[in-house]
């Protein structure tokens, strides 16, 4: 390997201290430009306290990355309502889930249900010898797995979760000698990581000792290599339903657009997300915005109920949309299928001030709740982009609050946001012609002009 530049690689780097890592990139990467450090203090807590709080959720902190948490109110989810937490750095998103949801809340409101809510995981192994052999000794020694593991589950078990089955999986034909332990858990209102990853850890220890004890098993059948230990974040049985339903009159009060119409167009469209690949990507990315705005405002691990949510939306082999419609005896019906596993207790839930807030928001809900809430949310944002997308267009709504996105990084005062927003009223905002326009109301040829750029 040939490396450039030396200076640019550290070893001990985490051994710095804050200071010390933040002087040591402004030397090495920011042409030593002082300002910098000024810069990343500028976004510190002021309260110190709350600030090692932050500093110590992950390692090498050298200051905080400050995204919006916007309020969608008005969701009425199983007749109650909620003022929702979406922490989210996209325009448009959290008003097109207000939106939604005010539009919901005088047609009855969203219908959630948990259909089920057991977690996975698997200790994954080789061993070789003849799969018969394996699975009598499995038989044999299955409640070992559950004895030992009495220590681990107890508290889970107070709770009501636990274990609920141990499996062996023969994988062999896929790949030579492979199998695995499959368990299922309930890990109640945690997210049940850290739980989970912990019996199989234990299960792993149980299966090596009780096949090298084992007094059937011989020879290489007393080997066995663990592969590894680990949950799955893909859980198709832990899955939430959220719907919405109405005359199909209902859905085009206000508007002259004939409800026939509407729901052929939106029917299409889901018609389109299910069979088409980059369409269903676009359409479970827009579910996504919402989804993942409630995921991480609320504590949660956004990146495993991505994961899960992609891999559930291809399990018949294609990806296709994670919604579904239909339309019959003059009744519209919209709902979003989706597993996700989420927790309101342990990890950052009580840890991050923020996230303590957003539970409180949302009434301290238990985990069988927030994960109704937050596929309500995914299904809201959902129906306003099908809604728009099939009617006016994206770009209307999108473009109007992306003027501000683009006024603010003009450095426009609020005197001038008003100015340009009232011009732009009844037009299509394009990028270019806002700077225009703003450039010829500053009197000034170009960007480069601006004395606030
Ligand atoms: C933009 O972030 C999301 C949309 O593209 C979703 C969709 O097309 O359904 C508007």
């Amino acid at each position: 390997m040939n490396i450039q530049d030396n200076n640019k690689i550290i070893k001990g780097f985490s051994k710095l201290s804050k200071e010390g890592k933040m002087e040591w990139i402004v030397k090495e990467y920011l042409d030593n430009d002082a300002t910098a450090i000024d810069f990343l203090k500028s976004y510190w807590h002021e309260n110190a306290k709350v600030q090692k709080l932050h500093d110590e959720f992950i390692e090498n902190t050298i200051t905080n990355f400050y995204i919006p948490l916007g309020i969608a109110p008005n969701f009425v989810i199983n007749d109650k309502v909620y003022c929702v937490p979406m922490a989210i750095e996209e325009s448009s998103v959290v008003a097109a889930s207000a939106k939604s949801a005010t539009f919901w809340m005088e047609r009855g409101g969203f219908k959630a249900t948990v259909i089920s809510k057991i977690k996975i995981g698997h200790v994954h192994f080789a061993w070789y010898g003849k799969y018969e052999k394996l699975l009598d000794f499995f038989e044999r020694t299955k409640s070992k797995f559950y004895e030992g593991t009495e220590e681990l589950t107890a508290n889970m078990r107070a709770r009501g979760g636990g274990i609920l089955d141990i499996q062996l999986v023969n994988k062999s034909d896929l790949e030579p000698n492979y199998y695995q332990i499959l368990a299922k858990f309930e890990t109640c209102d945690s997210m049940g990581a850290n739980f989970i990853n912990s019996c199989l850890e234990e299960f792993a220890k149980i299966l090596k000792s009780e096949i090298q004890n084992d007094n059937i098993l011989e020879g290489k059948e007393k080997d066995v290599q663990i592969i590894m230990c680990i949950l799955s974040n893909y859980t198709p049985e832990c899955i939430v339903r959220s719907e919405v339903s109405c005359k199909i009159e209902r859905l085009v009060e206000g508007t002259d657009m004939s409800a026939e119409k509407f729901c052929e167009k939106f029917e299409q469209a889901i018609h389109v997300a299910m069979i088409e690949p980059y369409r269903a990507t676009t359409h479970n990315k827009g579910i996504f915005n919402g989804i993942d705005a409630v995921v991480i405002a609320t504590g949660n691990d956004f990146r495993a109920v991505e994961a899960c949510g992609h891999t559930y939306a291809s399990r018949d082999g294609q990806y296709r949309s994670l919604t579904n419609v239909s339309v019959k005896d003059g009744v519209f019906r919209f709902w979003i299928d989706i597993p996700m596993a989420l927790g309101t207790v342990g990890g950052l839930t009580k840890l991050h001030p923020m996230v303590n807030f957003a539970h409180k928001l949302l009434g301290n809900p238990d985990a069988e709740e927030l994960m109704k809430i937050t596929a309500s949310v995914g299904l809201a944002q959902n129906f306003g982009a099908i809604r728009s997308l099939v009617t006016t267009g994206i770009q209307k709504g999108h473009m109007k609050m992306h003027l501000l996105n683009i006024l603010n990084q003009l450095g426009a005062s609020e005197d001038e946001k008003l100015f340009v927003a009232d011009y732009f009223k009844d037009k299509v905002v394009a990028h270019k012609d806002v700077i225009n326009y703003y450039c010829q109301m500053k009197g000034v040829k170009n960007v480069s002009e601006l004395k606030s750029i």
